[in-house]
């Protein structure tokens, strides 16, 4: 039986692409998950089928939302062991348009990269400290490598990556492991949703995607929730603070 057997699980963003494939992933070993999102209806196409999943309509830059979810995995489970920081917010923001126009932008993908994940950090704190339990953050092959024209989400996982190291020594002496996963390119829906780009202009950029990365594809979802799982899994406990690239070798061009 795997240890993740009635653990209790929050993902972020669990309505689409890597959240969901992580969702279902800790759900056939067993575990309860919470999922949230701003769509009730992509949070309901994710749990159809799955009595251990329940999705809740929250925003992950809404500080109150922070509880909620936390509240929902308590008062449905009695337990939080795992903490899986997924939702994510981009743009394609040339510094030459970070104008009056691009304030917003830049706030708002800081709130959902780095003030969402970190208010929820902290709502599941006193949870996580009971039980041993564990963090993990989705940051991205640009949290540690620069990009054109991405610098305020590259600068935003960046930020979370180094969260994740700060929160894995801060947390130790309570027995929380905190490590990320910083998936290169993946087939989800990012593109054409969090980044915006329409249809074609999307699938331009996934060829040129694939043809940089050395082993010679996009990663699926399940490649990138494969490792999310194993880094939660209680069998990983003497890992922390770590920032596991999984890109195909992106990251060493
Ligand atoms: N796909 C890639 O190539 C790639 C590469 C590197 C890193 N990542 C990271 O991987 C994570 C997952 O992305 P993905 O590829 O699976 O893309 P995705 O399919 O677009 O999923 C992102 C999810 O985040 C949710 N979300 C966005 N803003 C939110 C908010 N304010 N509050 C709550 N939920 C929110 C979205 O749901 P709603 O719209 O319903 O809110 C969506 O389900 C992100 O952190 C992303 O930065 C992805």
């Amino acid at each position: 039986m795997s240890m993740l057997n009635e653990k209790v699980v929050i993902i972020t963003g669990g309505g689409s692409g890597i959240g969901r494939e992580t969702a279902l992933r800790f759900t056939a070993l067993g575990a309860k998950v919470v999922i949230t999102g701003r769509r009730a209806a992509a949070l309901a196409a994710t749990a159809a089928g799955h009595s251990d999943i329940v999705g809740l309509v929250a925003d992950a830059a809404d500080p109150d939302d922070a509880g909620r979810a936390v509240s929902e995995a308590i008062d449905r489970w009695g337990r939080l062991d795992v903490l899986v920081n997924n939702a994510g917010a981009g743009a394609i923001l040339p510094l030459a348009a970070a104008a009056a126009a691009a304030a917003a932008e830049i706030a708002r993908i800081l709130a959902v990269n780095v003030l969402g994940p970190s208010l929820l950090a902290a709502a599941a704190l006193p949870h996580l400290a009971a039980v041993r339990g564990s963090i993990v953050n989705i940051s991205s092959t640009f949290g540690h490598r620069p990009a054109v024209n991405l610098s305020h989400y590259a600068a935003s996982k960046a930020a979370l990556e180094h969260l994740t190291r700060c929160w894995a020594l801060e947390l130790a002496p309570q027995g929380i492991r905190v490590n990320a996963v910083a998936p290169g390119p993946t087939e989800s829906e990012a593109l054409t949703g969090m980044m915006n780009l329409p249809t074609t202009q999307a699938a331009a950029v996934r060829e040129q995607e694939r043809q940089r990365i050395p082993l010679g594809r996009r990663g699926e979802a399940g490649d990138i929730a494969a490792w999310i799982v194993r880094l939660a899994d209680p069998s990983s406990d003497w890992i922390t603070g770590q920032v596991i690239a999984v890109d195909g070798g992106l990251g060493l061009t």
